[in-house]
């Protein structure tokens, strides 16, 4: 028997991270979060001085990139050239590199293929933006994770105040604005629902409501 794979798709801060997270621990999974890969990436592109609009440049840095992804009691851990570069990837400097260098096809070619290795090896909840439009199609249970662009502002900006982080709601919204655009409008496998992906809503739900949601969908999908 093949493995199961869940398909967690959406654009940035619609919470996808913290619930695939915890709907894996839940279904004892592995928990794969493709962004961290990308930012992975732009971080490679950011120490090597490269442009984000140099696509020459970051196909051939595409050459000198080696990212794995390991776990470390629960946690996915992102190897660059063999660094954790975890604590390294949450900046809004590399938020903004990853999401125009991930329009690049090389570099999702790239991602693309450890992904699917990944979901190969073991039963996974994987989120991104194209996982089960692009990357893992026949995944059992597929579901489109979105909330309106003020509540998805507002929850990313929460967290950088929680984490002693100056910030601005306004330029968090704008910076929101310009991503979910980049991400629906690359040519090359762009953020979009797949047809057979369940469209939830999550402006109204706590977390833990959104975990069953998704916890009783994987549950009727196994049986
Ligand atoms: O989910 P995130 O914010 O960590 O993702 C970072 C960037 O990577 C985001 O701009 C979109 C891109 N991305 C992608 O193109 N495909 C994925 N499967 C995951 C992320």
């Amino acid at each position: 028997m093949g493995y199961f794979s869940i398909a967690l798709d959406g654009p940035a801060g619609a919470g996808k991270s913290t619930v695939a997270k915890k709907l894996a621990t839940k279904l004892g999974y592995i928990y794969v979060d493709t962004g961290a890969m990308y930012r992975a990436m732009a971080l490679h592109f950011i120490r090597n001085g490269i442009s984000a609009e140099d696509s020459g440049a970051i196909e051939a840095a595409c050459e000198t990139a080696d990212v794995t992804i390991t776990h470390q009691n629960g946690e996915q851990v992102v190897l660059l050239n063999g660094e954790n570069v975890n604590g390294l990837i949450r900046t809004e400097e590399v938020s903004q590199m990853a999401s125009i260098s991930s329009a690049n096809k090389q570099v999702r070619l790239k991602m693309v293929e450890l992904q699917r290795q990944l979901a190969k090896q073991e039963n996974v909840v994987m989120d991104g933006r194209d996982i089960g439009s692009y990357v893992l199609p026949d995944a059992n249970v597929k579901v489109f994770l979105t909330a309106s662009v003020e509540v998805r502002a507002k929850r990313r900006y929460d967290e950088q105040i929680a984490k002693g982080m100056e910030c601005s709601l306004a330029e968090i919204e704008e910076n929101i604005r310009e991503r979910d655009y980049r991400d629906s409008h690359r040519e090359f496998a762009p953020l979009v629902q797949a047809e057979d992906a369940v469209l939830m809503d999550n402006s109204d739900m706590t977390i833990e409501e959104n975990v069953e949601k998704l916890y009783e969908m994987c549950m009727s999908a196994q049986n």
